[in-house]
């Protein structure tokens, strides 16, 4: 799926003849929707820099990009350790930076083209992963829909979605924003409404040029008009990534992602978080143990970075710009969607059983 995309937010090139031993290609996301630029990084401080400027974002991608990473800096000939801390640090909050850089780390292999042998073939088995995340979610949320509207309903499919989950995010067709293309596939009669996502737009900038890259219809808002759009009637099913999963389903992901579950909940309107397994993290036991990214005060006073007059608020503004809330479980009413199956949630309905014993099964 996003292998046909002509377009990718990551790829290893690599070198020609001796003197170019291969680098890192990316697409720098700041630029988009204007511009498709690609940055070529050769060292492991340049993977970091990317990572914590979001010239590459979203969980997934960032984890497989910080991968990357640490093998050009083996390559580099730096201690494995140093490389580690300086990517684990660019961004702590999306547990897949972190799950791949363990993984990495734990073969002690000091070959840097085996290790990048590896990282290649964790790559390949992500994009399966997004292709299987957007059978299951497409699946359950058609059977979902032909009950609620009578199985061939020609009916529009109205899905919510917030920040950006496709390609872009991740190393293949995306999470959420993959299960919507295949929901399309399946269904066309679909419209997607896209939450703007403040402060950095991902929804607005991002989701908004893959949905019209794709074919699919949909209209944007700003954040706020959520609540009012399932008031209205107009939302049938929200759709969102996740960046850390607790052991007990507790979701961080994008700040906003609560707001709409919230009003979900009180409209009635199944909610779906869709991720791989490896966003799980169950040595976090709960949400209130997941560390939120703080970040800078210039991206909501001066997004633009712009002189003073263009300037959102007066200069001295005091600013709280955490980049992820935590949704918990129970407001998580259509489940997680990973690449084994649907993941079901402790609710007021439902006893399900802990996410732990799920994935055994
Ligand atoms: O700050 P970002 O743009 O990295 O945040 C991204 C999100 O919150 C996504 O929803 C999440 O990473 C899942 S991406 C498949």
């Amino acid at each position: 799926m996003g292998a046909v995309d002509p377009y990718y937010a990551f790829k290893w090139v690599d070198g020609s003849d001796l003197e170019c031993a291969g680098y890192l290609s990316v697409l720098d996301q700041r630029l988009l929707p204007h511009k498709l630029h690609y940055l070529d990084l050769t060292e492991y401080c340049q993977v970091a820099d990317a990572i914590r400027d979001m010239v590459v974002r979203g969980a997934p991608a960032i984890g497989a990009v910080a991968a990357y990473g640490y093998v050009l800096g083996l390559r580099q000939g730096e201690s494995a350790d140093q490389v580690y801390r300086t990517l684990c640090a660019s961004r702590p909050t999306a547990v897949n930076l972190q799950w791949a850089l363990d993984r990495l780390r734990a073969l002690h292999e000091p070959d840097w083209k085996r290790l990048l042998a590896h990282v290649h073939g964790m790559v390949a088995h992500e994009r399966e992963v997004n292709k299987r995340i957007a059978e299951n979610g497409a699946k359950e949320i058609l059977a979902y829909w032909n009950k609620r509207s009578g199985k061939g309903s020609s009916r529009t499919l109205h899905v919510l979605h917030h920040c950006n989950t496709g390609t872009l995010a991740t190393a293949g067709g995306g999470t959420a924003l993959g299960v919507i293309r295949s929901l399309h596939a399946l269904h066309k009669n679909l419209v997607v409404h896209v939450n703007e996502t403040r402060p950095r737009l991902q929804g607005a900038r991002l989701t908004c040029w893959e949905l019209s890259q794709w074919g699919i219809p949909h209209e944007l808002s700003v954040d706020a008009v959520a609540p009012l759009l399932m008031a209205q009637g107009r939302v049938d099913i929200v759709t969102v990534g996740a960046d850390r999963i607790a052991a007990d389903g507790s979701t961080a992901n994008k700040v906003g992602t609560y707001m709409c579950a919230v009003s979900a909940q009180y409209h009635n309107v199944p909610f779906f978080v869709c991720a791989p397994c490896n966003t799980i993290d169950l040595k976090t036991p709960t949400g209130a143990e997941i560390l939120i990214e703080q970040r800078s005060a210039t991206e909501v006073l001066n997004p633009l970075e712009g002189p003073p007059e263009t300037w959102f608020a007066p200069q001295q503004t005091s600013v709280y710009n955490p980049a992820f809330d935590i949704t918990p479980p129970e407001l998580i009413t259509g489940g997680i969607v990973t690449e084994v199956g649907i993941i079901r949630l402790r609710t007021s309905d439902d006893p399900a059983p802990s996410i732990a014993e799920q994935l055994q099964r």
